[in-house]
């Protein structure tokens, strides 16, 4: 889909969305619209219960005079309420909409309303920005779909009164939405293409935006010591790996921000075998890694002044006769040992020693790591808002304003001794799941990752009850929400750089 930004005229063909504000307010483009066709839009505004309220759309097909196909009014809601998201929306939802309608070209009309808290500069590049991430499809697999399910539309024009200032607004949210479609695809591909060579693959594409980018395969971890990594992939006929993803943006000497992902490519569960009903759903099981890989892209795409660490652990969890069996006892890189009672429980062992190394190699300033850990975030906090375990209040406060502000919501959760007490072992350091009638299955686990945290500040983000959607939402389609990207990239920018 191109997506473009030019100065505002009257389009001669396609679709014409103009913005229409509570209570019937006209926009001036309405205005314009409603001037140049001779008064429909006033006229369709007294049929039909369209008022202009948030999410509400008016189709008038043929409109007189005007020579475009549709003039389409959607509903912005009250004016003091406008803010940047609100426009995200409305591109989103006209792409959607649009997509497979047999129109080609829409036209996005974005005036300055006068008093909107929001500027006609800002409103335009939000429109394109939400425009871009509505018009996500991973569609790579498709060889045949009916003449009315393809896509028809291929270029959206954002009409802007000052499109220079617009496109410069929009040139580092372009760049997000590129590491949004990374993750996206990452994250859809199914785990035949997808395994740890392969992914890693596709994050050494990363250094073409400037990321330094190395892989350490089974020899090295062997040797760092990573067995608690090692053995999640032991049953697989794939090579686990390890990724490394550096951008320097900020100033040398100042320490970085640290990123680390589950990537898990498939989660059979191992040994400890998950029931065949909805495995295929465990092919995103490297959301993490997904988000991680592209918030880095994301980030070094805007040339962002800030330095910052990407690190991925990369495996497959297979049964096979050369898997870890449960009871077996493995040693982390920390030197700490991990008697694995449930093979299913892998993203904690895989995070153990991704995090440990990643602390003893950078000294970062903080650490967050994301993962699809567990099941049981979803019975908490179904998939509206992703699980926030931190040893820090400043970063939980900063990780929930970035999550509230980019449309990805963090809800804090507890943690605390009685939680981590559930985690002994009888023979080893601790064990990789809780003992029986513990409960709170996202929090030990969470206990688990920060056995592994060493004296920094750290978050976990449990994703797994939002990396993948249902339903379509205006600006995330359903399917691979790359949850987390827009978020780290915020919080990135909110507080760590230039300074
Ligand atoms: N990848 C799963 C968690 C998951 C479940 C993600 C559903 C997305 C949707 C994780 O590796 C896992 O299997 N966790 C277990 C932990 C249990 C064995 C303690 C779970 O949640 O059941
Ligand atoms: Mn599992
Ligand atoms: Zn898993």
């Amino acid at each position: 889909m191109k997506i473009a930004i030019a100065d505002i005229s009257m389009p001669k063909a396609g679709v014409l969305v103009v913005g229409v504000l509570a209570e019937k307010g006209l926009t001036p483009s309405a205005r314009a619209a409603d001037k140049a066709c001779g008064g429909l839009v006033r006229r369709a505004l007294r049929s039909g219960r369209f008022t202009g309220e948030k999410g509400q759309w008016l189709e008038i097909l043929a409109p007189g005079k005007l020579r475009v196909a549709r003039l389409v009014l959607a509903g912005l809601g009250k004016l003091e309420k406008l803010e940047p998201a609100s426009f995200e929306a409305v591109g989103g939802d006209a792409v959607r909409r649009y997509a497979t309608s047999g129109e080609t070209d829409l036209f996005l009309a974005a005036d300055a309303i006068p008093k909107s808290p929001v500027d006609a500069g800002e409103a335009a590049a939000r429109l394109a920005y939400g425009a871009r991430l509505g018009s996500y499809r991973f569609d790579k697999y498709r060889t045949k779909q009916k003449p009315d399910e393809k896509p028809s539309l291929s270029s959206v024009t954002v009409l802007a009164e000052d499109s220079v200032n617009a496109k410069k607004l929009y040139k580092p949210l372009a760049a997000i939405a590129d590491g949004v479609f990374l993750t996206r695809d990452l994250v859809s591909e199914p785990a035949n293409i997808l395994y740890p060579a392969t992914l890693a693959d596709e994050c050494r594409k990363l250094t073409k935006l400037g990321v330094q980018v190395e892989v350490l395969g089974v020899a090295e971890m062997t040797k760092l010591g990573m067995g608690a990594l090692l053995g999640v992939g032991q049953g697989s006929a794939r090579e686990s790996k390890l990724v490394v993803m550096r951008w320097n943006g900020g100033k040398a000497g100042i320490a970085p921000v640290a990123f680390v992902g589950k990537g898990v490519c498939f989660d059979t569960g191992g040994i400890s075998i998950k029931p065949a009903g909805g495995m295929e759903e465990m092919k995103w099981d490297m959301a993490g890694a997904g988000a991680v890989i592209g918030a880095m892209a994301a980030l070094a795409g805007r040339k962002a002044a800030a330095n910052v660490i990407g690190v991925v652990g990369l495996v497959e969890n297979m049964p096979s006769g050369t898997a870890q069996r449960p009871g077996d006892v493995v040693k982390s890189m920390s030197g700490q040992t991990i008697e694995v009672l449930n093979t299913d429980a892998e993203g904690r062992l895989v995070l153990a020693d991704a995090m440990w190394y990643t602390q003893q190699r950078f000294r970062p300033q903080f650490m967050v790591d994301l993962a699809t850990l567990t099941g049981a975030i979803i019975i908490s906090l179904g998939h509206e808002h992703a699980g926030l375990f931190s040893n820090n209040d400043e970063l939980s406060e900063r990780l929930t304003a970035a999550g509230k502000g980019e449309g990805e919501p963090l809800w804090r959760m507890p943690m605390g001794d009685a939680y981590d007490r559930s985690l002994k072992s009888p023979i080893a350091d601790m064990q990789n799941i809780a003992g029986p009638g513990a409960g709170a299955g996202s929090i030990t686990a969470a206990q688990f990752l920060q056995r592994f945290v060493n004296n920094v500040p750290w978050a976990h983000l449990d994703i797994a009850g939002t990396a993948w959607s249902k339903a379509d939402k205006p600006t995330v389609p359903k399917g691979a929400t790359a949850f987390g990207v827009r978020l780290l990239d915020r919080l990135v920018r909110d507080h760590y750089e230039g300074a």
